[in-house]
């Protein structure tokens, strides 16, 4: 394959503007040379692949203060979503590491994306989940993430979240504290739902969640629970803050029939400094 990345603005993220932000999301969704799978091989939504891409390298720079220079932590990376405008936002010292219980998406990425994109590495965790890994061999909540301690800048969960019980996000966010350096960023998409329960403004009929028992996670889908999660208003916040984060108000998703530029609800937290 030809790597035909795009020149990238030459300023460092810190000063990156609006304008050239705009512009380098416009040419992610132009640029038909960065890799993108078979339209019935993504399992990870609907919409634009590299529409939902530029959208969201657009949401990790201008919410999560995302750098050229970060080394990267996707957890949950699916099929190279956000990978793919990665690659023409991360320079030369950063680095990337995708990780999902999903072969297909995994084996996809190493094969289209890792060639030309070598800082960009993907890996395999045979975690179970209903849906994506039903034969996975490690419980997520045991799940011990394959990286030393402070060697990643910047992690995201996009859409991963809202697949996940809550033991596992309990783990997920010790993990995350563990391998993540002093003043790192936890970018994280989800569905929270208020205490007065969900918003009577929501029109999505996936977003009809129902409570599963008397926990803090409600699912939208009776068939498969792990199918569409969302939690308690406060609940990820306080998790990731029993970990050592310190979280900046939830920015609502527009999933509630309300005005915003994007669907799901954002969570930034970043890393104290010292232990949990
Ligand atoms: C809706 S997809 C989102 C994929 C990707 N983040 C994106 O936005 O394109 C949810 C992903 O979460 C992954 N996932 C499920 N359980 C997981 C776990 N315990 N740890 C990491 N990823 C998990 C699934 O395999 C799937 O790829």
């Amino acid at each position: 394959m030809t790597s035909l990345a795009l020149d990238r603005p030459q300023t460092a993220a810190s000063t990156v503007t609006t304008e050239q932000l705009h512009w380098l999301m416009d040419a992610v969704r132009r640029n038909r040379f960065i890799p993108a799978p078979e339209p019935e091989n993504i399992f990870v939504g609907d919409g634009d692949f590299r529409a939902i891409g530029a959208e969201f390298l657009g949401h990790l720079v201008r919410f999560g203060k995302l750098q050229p220079h970060h080394r990267v932590l996707d957890v949950g990376c699916g099929i190279g979503r956000l990978a793919a405008p990665l690659t023409q936002y991360l320079d030369d010292g950063a680095s990337y590491l995708g990780l999902d219980p999903a072969r297909d998406g995994i084996a996809w990425c190493q094969k289209a994306i890792t060639p030309v994109y070598p800082s960009f590495r993907f890996r395999h965790i045979d975690v179970a989940h209903t849906l994506y890994n039903p034969q996975g061999l490690l419980r997520g909540a045991s799940l011990v993430l394959p990286l030393g301690d402070r060697s990643v800048d910047f992690a995201l969960l996009v859409s991963v979240v809202t697949h996940l019980p809550p033991d596992e996000v309990i783990t997920y966010s010790r993990e995350l504290s563990r391998v993540l350096t002093p003043g790192g960023t936890v970018f994280m998409t989800c569905f929270t739902i208020p205490s007065d329960g969900v918003p009577k403004t929501v029109t999505d009929p996936r977003c009809n969640f129902l409570r599963i028992d008397d926990g803090p996670s409600w699912t939208g889908r009776q068939d498969d629970p792990l199918g569409m999660i969302a939690y308690d208003e406060g609940w990820l916040e306080a998790r990731l803050a029993e970990a050592g984060f310190e979280c900046e108000p939830c920015r609502r998703g527009s999933w509630r029939g309300t005005e915003a530029a994007h669907y799901q609800d954002i969570i930034v937290a970043r890393r104290r400094s010292g232990r949990a």
